[in-house]
């Protein structure tokens, strides 16, 4: 079955709708990324390192999808970022294309999205700002603090790469390539952030410039999603399987998983609420169960901490979202080769405003001119 022809069957969804309609259009469309847009610009980007979880979602792919309305977006699947810890060649392409296909069924249009590696020009301005950055801030990274920790624990001789310290100086080439103002992410990237600023400032500063804008970071309202097995740690794949419920799991997984979440004892002392009750509330609003969440609120004020009932609505919840997203998933990959192109497309659209970028940094830094 054609794209085209697939809309019908999904016409209640608007994102999807989005996404078919601008598959149809590209040229139309994407021509905009170079052209004459004058909406503020939006990046924000997620690396291929596995399946695409609640956290990822709720702390920052909900957010772009809605940002899409008001916004010129760029939204990158970072597989030069997945590089930095250790990995499997064959794993990283396959799972590059897979996470692109998932962000387009969770309602990404295909014209904002593009492959890192499909734009090399990032690499190039990360050499130009690893010149801007100094080894003592990228020494200070918590996330490199923890990674070459985690390399650490399973193996003490284990090989800490370069790549993986330089890595925030990727992030803020990925950003400032684009110039963008606003940078829709999760708790966790709030210190890269604030690296970027101070990357693009120095930058200006020593060149006697005002080319870059310092970036800002847009959180949503789960600014981090916590584990759901241990609600002190956030949601994240590296901690293992039972720490993370993927967008594409089966609903009888994510129903255990949300069963068996961490609450507390339920005895009403009238203490605060314990954070994985919290996280299960947070997970329920954001899921779109507006009206469940007032309910169940309403009955934990009241002294009702038994915690059954809440955990079913918050499976419901979360599955009645997630089936949206396998749906589509299914329909997308019944046409995968179309889409794949789709995607090559855009990247190819996106890579011409990061080749001006560099025409005029590189002038800026004082590079000879190169023509692309
Ligand atoms: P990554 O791939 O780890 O995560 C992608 C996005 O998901 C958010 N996130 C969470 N939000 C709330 N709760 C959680 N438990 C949770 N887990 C993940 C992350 O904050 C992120 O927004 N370095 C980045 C990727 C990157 C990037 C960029 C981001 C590369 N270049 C430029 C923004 C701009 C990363 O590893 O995200």
């Amino acid at each position: 079955m054609r794209l085209s022809k697939l809309q019908k069957s999904y016409s209640k969804n608007t994102n999807y709708n989005q996404n078919i309609n601008a598959m149809s259009t590209k040229t139309k469309k994407t021509s905009s990324k170079e052209g004459t847009e004058t909406k503020k610009r939006i990046l924000s980007c997620i690396q291929p390192t596995g399946d695409i979880h609640l956290g990822n979602y709720f702390g920052a792919v909900q957010n772009w999808v809605k940002l899409q309305e008001d916004y010129q977006c760029f939204y990158g699947v970072v597989d030069y970022h997945a590089m930095t810890m250790p990995y499997k060649a064959k794993e990283l392409h396959d799972r590059t294309l897979n996470l692109s296909i998932d962000l387009i069924a969770c309602g990404v249009d295909v014209n904002n999205l593009f492959i890192q590696s499909l734009i090399p020009e990032h690499t190039e301005l990360t050499w130009i700002l690893s010149n801007f950055t100094s080894y003592g801030e990228l020494s200070r990274m918590t996330q490199f603090k923890d990674k070459s920790q985690q390399l650490g624990d399973t193996d003490k001789d284990a090989f800490v790469s370069a790549g993986l310290f330089s890595y925030p100086v990727l992030q803020a080439a990925d950003i400032l390539i684009y110039k963008a103002q606003l940078v829709p992410v999760g708790k966790d990237q709030e210190q890269h952030l604030e690296l970027s600023r101070n990357i693009a400032v120095r930058f200006n500063k020593r060149l006697k410039t005002r080319y870059f804008y310092p970036p800002k970071p847009l959180f949503t309202e789960i600014k981090k999603l916590l584990s759901l097995a241990d609600p002190t740690k956030k949601m994240s794949k590296s901690l293992g399987e039972k720490h993370y419920i993927a967008m594409l799991e089966p609903e009888k997984s994510i129903r255990k998983k949300i069963r068996s979440a961490v609450t507390d004892t339920g005895d009403g002392d009238g203490t605060e609420m314990s954070a994985g009750v919290k996280n299960l509330f947070e997970l329920m609003k954001a899921s779109g169960a507006v009206e469940a969440h007032k309910h169940y609120l309403e009955l934990y004020n009241n002294g009702n901490r038994r915690y059954g009932d809440l955990k079913n609505a918050v499976a419901d919840a979360v599955v009645n979202l997630t089936n949206d997203v396998q749906n589509r998933k299914t329909v997308l990959e019944a046409n995968r080769e179309e889409v794949i192109e789709q995607i090559y497309a855009s990247s190819a659209n996106v890579r011409k405003v990061a080749q001006q970028t560099l025409m005029e940094v590189r002038e800026i830094a004082g590079l000879p001119k190169l023509k692309y």
